[in-house]
């Protein structure tokens, strides 16, 4: 069972994927702390709800980045967390924080990287007029969204779609692979070697592909 500390900045409907996921044995592990940087982040009344323990480090209270990165650290070690899980958490990170954590920081990203990453990437994806979108998880390194990449999901964009109407399909699967990634660290199947994840025991599906528009409609 490993120990996950979740941090947020919104609304935390892929924290609530995750607690369900380890409530339902999909995980092997627990999320034992929220953090949220953000005082009235709805993804704290999720968690409470869920009866985890919450915690607040407003970056406005810290002098700098780091004293901010710190104050999380103190408080993930309070809770000897194994495995540090970004779930629409608005800051980023320092080198400081993640050579503390080496390896075992994610990210969910709404997007297939490396296209795309930063913020308001839906509309850029509609705006750039591609076929396919979706989501990423990786692990976290220095940079804005660059880490290893360890699950991907991918969704057809169309044309005539509102940011909402997008929003929501990639959403539908973050809310599946970030659980899944995260039971693929618990099982100890997720190797980094350079920029690549290897992940133990997985079938490759030479066919799957997908098409947008269809050959054949
Ligand atoms: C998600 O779209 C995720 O990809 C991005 O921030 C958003 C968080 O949504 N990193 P939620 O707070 O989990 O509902």
């Amino acid at each position: 069972m490993i120990r996950i500390g979740v941090l947020v900045s919104g609304s935390g409907s892929n924290l609530a994927s995750i607690i369900d996921a380890c409530n339902e044995g999909r995980i092997d592990g627990e999320v034992s702390v929220v953090i949220s940087n953000v005082a009235d982040a709805y993804a704290l009344q999720r968690a409470e709800n869920r009866g985890i323990p919450t915690e607040v480090v407003r970056h406005d209270d810290c002098p700098d980045r780091q004293s901010f990165d710190m104050r999380i650290v103190s408080t993930l070690e309070k809770y000897q967390v194994d495995l540090v899980a970004l779930a629409g958490f608005m800051r980023v990170l320092t080198p400081e924080f993640l050579s503390r954590y080496s390896g075992r920081v994610m990210n969910i990203h709404p997007a297939l990287l490396p296209s795309f990453p930063g913020l308001g990437v839906r509309q850029k994806a509609i705006d750039h007029g591609v076929r396919f979108s979706g989501c990423t998880v990786h692990f976290v390194d220095a940079g804005v969204d660059t880490g290893p990449i360890i699950i991907q999901a991918v969704v057809p964009v169309y044309p005539d779609d509102t940011e909402d109407e997008l929003k929501n399909r990639i959403l539908a699967l973050e809310h599946q692979i970030y659980p899944r990634a995260i039971q693929l660290f618990a099982q100890g199947d997720l190797e980094i070697v350079g920029r690549k994840v290897f992940v133990n025991n997985i079938m490759k599906e030479d066919s799957q592909c997908l098409i947008n528009p269809p050959l054949n409609n």
